[in-house]
């Protein structure tokens, strides 16, 4: 079932950027975790879309949800949202979703590395929030690039917080014409670490050549590929299906909220895609392996997914699978969880 929120406050962040304040409209609280997202389902020109912004706001520490929105050139729905939403105004939106989260409580001392360009502070001002705010030894080093001090969203924020938590907290602020490169970040890490090098965690988010740098990086300099995690805004072409010898229909058989219901889904359609075909509605946002929005455990059966930005290795042994990239290879059972 969407949420719906009113608009209680719109609060420019630079030139192209603004965060809205969100209140449900019945009051209801609602849970989520820093680092996660909205899929807001918005009516634009008369047609349904639905885009993801991540919540700047941290369970804890904000007292209300607040997503924080960037122009993009010619984009539909950020020009929409800014240019035309007001204080007052209703939108829906499924509930919050997502990956990009601390998962891993039990280790009071270690080193995190945000690694942000551009809007993709969003989820890592969320997720810097909520770790200062857990009442641990981490250390946190924000690196944070962007084209120039104007456009630098929560600057003022990340200085207060810098000042506040000096001591475990440190931003390190790139702004054009420098650039964050592999030889920069290595000597950075190299650098900030203060814990062990197996107990560190990164996260990063912004374009995806910046983030593929990151990882390259990263994983060059000696850390494995659990220790990183990746959030894309952007989604670009799927690759081609799977090829699959066994072509004929398979059940999908859906547990969720105590409810059981089946529907058939054939190559070459995707689990997703067989399921809105029929009306069904299941939870999506990128379509494209990218979000997370579509995870569901895979309790019988076989699932391959064509394509998977998200989920760790350690996920896909838990059973998790993304439906929106997911060919059914034989019947299979799925339990949703949000
Ligand atoms: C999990 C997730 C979290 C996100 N969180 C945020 C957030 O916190 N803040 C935020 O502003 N956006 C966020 N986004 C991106 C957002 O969902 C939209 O994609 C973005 O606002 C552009 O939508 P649009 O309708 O304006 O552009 P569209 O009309 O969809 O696209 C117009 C053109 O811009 C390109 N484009 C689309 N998105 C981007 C982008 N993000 N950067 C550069 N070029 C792009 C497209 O390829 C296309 O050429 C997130 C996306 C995901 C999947
Ligand atoms: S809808 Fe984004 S990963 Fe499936």
């Amino acid at each position: 079932m969407p949420l719906s929120f009113v608009i209680t406050d719109i609060i420019p962040e630079t030139p192209d950027a603004a965060s809205f304040q969100l209140s449900p409209v019945n009051g209801e609280h609602i849970p989520y975790k820093a680092g996660q997202f909205l899929t807001l389902l918005l009516t634009v020109h008369g047609r349904a879309v639905r885009r993801s912004y991540s919540l700047s706001s941290s369970p804890g520490t904000d007292h209300a949800l607040r997503i924080t929105v960037k122009r993009v050139e010619n984009g539909e729905v950020s020009r929409y949202l800014l240019d035309h939403l007001k204080k007052g105004d209703m939108v829906e939106a499924l509930p919050p979703a997502g990956m990009f989260v601390y998962d891993d409580e039990n280790t009071a001392r270690r080193d995190v590395f945000l690694l942000a360009a551009g809007s993709g502070i969003v989820p890592l001002f969320s997720l810097l929030k909520y770790l200062l705010h857990l009442d641990k030894k981490i250390h946190i080093v924000l690196v944070y690039q962007n084209h120039s001090v104007r456009d630098t969203i929560f600057r003022n924020e990340l200085e207060i917080l810098q000042q506040k938590h000096g001591d475990r907290f440190t931003w390190i602020d790139i702004v054009r014409p420098e650039h964050l490169n592999n030889e920069v970040l290595e000597k950075l890490v190299e650098r900030e670490l203060r814990y062990n090098k197996a107990d560190a965690r990164f996260y990063t988010c912004g374009p995806p050549l910046f983030m593929n740098m990151c990882r390259f990086c990263i994983l060059t300099i000696g850390f494995s590929s659990e220790q990183v995690k990746r959030e894309f805004f952007t989604t670009e072409a799927l690759p081609p299906p799977p090829l699959v010898k066994d072509t004929t229909p398979k059940n999908v058989t859906i547990l969720t909220n105590g409810n059981r219901f089946t529907f058939q889904t054939q190559y070459p359609s995707t689990i997703l895609e067989s399921a809105l075909q029929q009306g069904i509605s299941l939870p999506y946002s990128c379509r494209n392996g990218r979000c997370s929005s579509c995870v569901a455990r895979c309790i019988e059966g076989t699932l391959i997914m064509n394509n998977n930005e998200v989920l760790t290795d350690k996920d896909i042994r838990n059973g998790l699978r993304l439906t929106c990239t997911g060919y059914a290879l034989t019947n299979i059972t799925l339990q949703y969880e949000h």
